[in-house]
C-alpha cells in the first residue's frame, strides 16, 4: 500500500475547532485516526489532533476511491481529508463534545502515512501502565489529557512572559554549565574534558546568578529555566524541573510579592478563568506551626490545631503531664463530626502520625454522656469542661491528641490534619486557597554535622531587627524569606538577600563555611558585593508543580513532556547510560566498576 503525496493540499481547520459554525463549509482537516466503524457500506472515522476529534463520514455513492482508502485505515494512521461540513444524521448527535452535531462528508481522503498496532489504545478511558506509557511517550503524549496539559503548560508561560515584561523585567539566560550553587540538594556533576580532573555542576538554580545581574544594573531578571538536583523523587519533585526565576532590585519583601501576586492572578485568569482576591493573606513561620502544625498548610478547611498543653499540665494523664513539664506540646484537633469512626480507622490514623515521630495519639469522642475514651479517666470534672471549652467540643466530634517535642507534636498533627482533610472530602480541587508564609528562622541547627544550616539559602538575609541576635543567639533570628503555599503545596520560594559582603561573610561564619572555603566556593559573590550591590531580593516558583495544581493532575510527570522516572531514568532514550571507555579516558575518568 502506497502512501499518498501531501502535495498542495492546504489544511483548513483544526478538527476540533469544527462546529455548526461551518456548517456547509469546504473543509480540509489532517490527523491522525482514533477509530474507524464500518456501517454497513458508510464508513465513519473519527480524526483526532491537538485540539480534539472530528468524525469523518464517507459513503461509497460519493466518492468511490476514497471509500476504498477508508476500509484500509487502522488506528493511528495519518490522513488528510477534504469534504463538506454537515449536520450529523438525527440520533448520532454526540452533545458531549465540541464538534458532536457535525461531521464531514469526505469528497477526498489520503492516507500520508500508516501506523502499527499501538502498545496501547490512546483513548481517554484507557487506563495504561506508567511504565509503557513512557517508554511511548510521543504515542502517551498524542492522548488528549497530555495535549491539554502541554497546551496550558505553554499558554502558562506565555502569560508569565507577558506580565513581567509589562512590568519591566527582561528574561536573561544563565550558564547550565556551572560552580555548585548551594540548594540543599546533591549536586549533578559534569566532568570537563579540557581540564581534565575538574568538574562543572549543573545549576540547582540561577540563585547566584540572578544576584550578580542586580549587581550589574539589570533591575528587574525573569528566566524560565531548568534546575537539577539530585535527590530524592516524590510525586511532585523531578531531577531536572523548570522554575519561574525572578530577582529585582530596590525593592522589599511586600513589593515582592505584590508584583508576584498579579503574576499569579494573571496565571489564573488566562489558564482557567478564574479571578483571585488580592492581596493573598500572609501568615508568619510561627503562625503557621502553631495553627496548623506545617509551614504549607491547606487553607481549604479550618480544623486548626489547638494547644491545650496549660490545661493538662496539672492533669493525672502521664504522657500529657510529662510532656508538659518537659517544654513540650500537647496539640488537638477537633474532626467535627466523626465520632463515628471505627478503631480501624483510629489504628489508621495513630500509624499515620508515627510515620512523623508520633509516639501515639489518644482520642476521644464526645457523645451525650461525656467522654468516651480510653484517657478520660484521667481528667477531673473540671479539667473536662475546660479541656471540652478550649476544643469547642459539642457532641459527636472527634477529638485526637498528639503528646511531643513541640517539632514532633506539630508535624505529626499537622500531617494527620492534611490527611483528614483529604479523607474527608474537605480538598475540592477547583479551590484555589493561596497562602504567604513570612519569616522563616534564618537557621536551623543540624545534630549530625553539629553545625547551623541555611534554612532557605547562605544569601537570605535577616529581619533588619533580629541583626544584633546574630551576635547573641543565631538560632532566634528570623529570615527576610517567603514561601507562596497553595492548597498545602509549596509552590514558591525567595527571600530578600544580603547585599553587603561583611554580613554575607558573618553569615558564612555562622554556617561554619571559613573564610577560605567562602572564599574557594562563592568568591565571586563576595566581590561582586564589594562593587556596588543594589538591596535587591527575588523569588523562584515550581512550575511544574504549578501545573500539576492547574491542570488537577496527581502527578508531576503529567505536566512534563519527556518526564524521569522515580529512579531518574528516561524509558524513551534509556538515560542515564553506560559510556565507551574511549570517552572516559578522554575525560580522565575510570570507573571503580571497571577496574580489575
Ligand atoms: P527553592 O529551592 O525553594 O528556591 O525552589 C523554588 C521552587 O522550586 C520548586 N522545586 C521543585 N519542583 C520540582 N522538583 C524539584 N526537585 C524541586 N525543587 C524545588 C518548588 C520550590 O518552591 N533560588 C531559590 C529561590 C530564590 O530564593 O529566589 C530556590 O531555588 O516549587
Ligand atoms: P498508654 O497509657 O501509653 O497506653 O496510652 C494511652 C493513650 O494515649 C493511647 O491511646 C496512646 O496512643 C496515647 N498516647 C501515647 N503516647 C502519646 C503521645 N505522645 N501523644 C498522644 N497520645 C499518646
Amino acid at each position: 500500500m502506497l502512501n499518498d503525496k501531501l502535495g498542495n493540499w492546504t489544511r483548513t481547520h483544526r478538527c476540533g475547532d469544527l462546529t455548526a459554525e461551518q456548517m456547509g463549509q469546504e473543509v480540509c482537516v489532517m490527523g491522525w485516526a482514533q477509530r474507524r466503524r464500518d456501517h454497513g457500506g458508510l464508513i465513519f472515522i473519527d480524526l483526532r489532533d491537538r485540539e480534539g476529534i472530528i468524525q469523518l463520514a464517507l459513503d461509497p455513492d460519493r466518492d468511490s476511491a476514497s471509500h476504498k482508502k477508508a476500509e484500509q485505515v487502522r488506528n493511528e494512521f495519518v490522513l488528510a481529508a477534504r469534504g463538506k461540513v454537515s449536520p450529523r444524521p438525527e440520533g448520532t448527535v454526540n452533545p458531549k463534545m465540541k464538534t458532536g452535531e457535525v461531521e464531514i462528508e469526505i469528497s477526498e481522503l489520503l492516507i500520508l502515512n500508516r501506523s502499527e498496532t499501538p502498545p496501547f489504545m490512546l483513548d481517554e478511558f484507557t487506563e495504561v501502565a506508567e511504565n509503557i506509557r513512557l517508554k511511548h511517550r510521543y504515542l502517551d503524549l498524542r492522548r488528549p489529557a497530555l495535549q491539554k496539559n502541554m497546551l496550558m503548560r505553554h499558554l502558562v508561560a506565555k502569560t508569565v512572559r507577558n506580565y513581567f515584561d509589562g512590568q519591566g523585567f527582561i528574561e536573561v539566560e544563565t550558564p547550565v554549565l556551572t560552580k555548585s550553587t548551594p540548594e540543599g540538594a546533591r549536586d549533578y556533576l559534569v566532568p570537563s574534558r579540557v581540564n581534565t580532573g575538574q568538574f562543572y555542576a549543573l545549576p540547582q538554580s540561577p540563585q547566584l546568578f540572578k544576584q550578580l545581574l542586580m549587581v550589574s544594573g539589570f533591575d528587574r531578571y525573569f528566566q524560565i529555566v531548568k534546575c537539577f538536583r539530585d535527590e530524592d523523587l516524590r510525586a511532585d519533585r523531578q531531577p531536572e524541573f523548570t522554575q519561574l526565576d525572578c530577582e529585582m532590585s530596590f525593592v522589599n519583601r511586600s513589593q515582592v510579592m505584590d508584583i508576584m501576586e498579579g503574576m499569579i492572578a494573571n496565571v489564573f485568569k488566562e489558564a482557567l478563568d478564574v479571578e483571585l482576591t488580592l492581596p493573598m493573606p500572609r501568615l508568619s513561620y510561627a503562625e503557621a506551626l502553631d495553627r496548623y502544625g506545617v509551614d504549607n498548610p491547606d487553607l481549604r478547611f479550618d480544623m486548626e490545631l489547638i494547644d491545650i498543653t496549660r490545661q493538662v499540665a496539672g492533669s493525672q494523664f502521664k504522657v500529657f503531664a510529662s510532656v508538659a513539664a518537659s517544654d513540650g506540646l500537647v496539640k488537638a484537633l477537633n474532626v467535627k463530626g466523626c465520632a463515628t469512626f471505627s478503631r480501624k480507622e483510629l489504628d489508621d490514623l495513630t500509624d499515620f502520625a508515627k510515620i512523623y515521630g508520633a509516639k501515639g495519639m489518644a482520642w476521644v469522642k464526645v457523645t451525650e454522656a461525656g467522654w468516651q475514651s480510653p484517657i478520660a479517666k484521667f481528667f477531673s470534672a473540671e479539667e473536662l469542661t475546660a479541656l471540652n471549652d478550649r476544643l469547642g467540643a459539642e457532641v459527636g466530634d472527634l477529638i485526637l491528641f498528639m503528646a511531643d517535642t513541640p517539632a514532633i507534636a506539630n508535624e505529626a498533627l499537622g500531617r494527620l490534619r492534611g490527611h483528614l482533610g483529604q479523607k474527608l472530602g474537605l480538598t475540592d480541587k477547583d479551590n484555589y486557597q493561596f497562602v504567604w508564609v513570612t519569616d522563616f528562622p534564618l537557621l536551623e541547627w543540624d545534630g549530625e554535622q553539629r553545625r547551623h544550616m541555611a534554612v532557605h539559602h547562605p544569601f537570605t538575609a535577616p529581619l533588619e531587627e533580629d541583626i544584633p541576635l546574630l551576635d547573641t543567639d543565631p538560632g532566634k533570628a528570623r529570615a527576610q524569606a517567603y514561601d507562596l503555599v497553595l492548597n498545602g503545596s509549596e509552590i514558591g520560594g525567595g527571600s530578600i538577600r544580603i547585599h553587603d559582603q561583611d554580613v554575607q561573610s558573618r553569615m558564612f561564619d555562622l554556617l561554619g563555611i571559613g573564610a577560605e572555603e567562602a572564599r574557594e566556593k562563592f568568591g565571586f559573590l563576595l566581590d561582586a558585593l564589594a562593587f556596588g550591590a543594589p538591596p535587591h531580593g527575588g523569588i523562584a516558583f515550581g512550575l511544574d508543580r504549578l501545573m500539576m495544581i492547574l491542570t488537577g493532575s496527581d502527578s508531576i510527570r503529567d505536566v512534563i513532556a519527556f518526564p524521569k522516572t522515580q529512579k531518574a531514568t528516561c524509558l524513551l532514550s534509556d538515560a542515564p547510560n553506560e559510556v565507551d571507555d574511549k570517552q572516559l579516558q578522554e575525560l580522565g575518568v575510570r570507573l571503580r566498576s571497571r577496574q580489575k
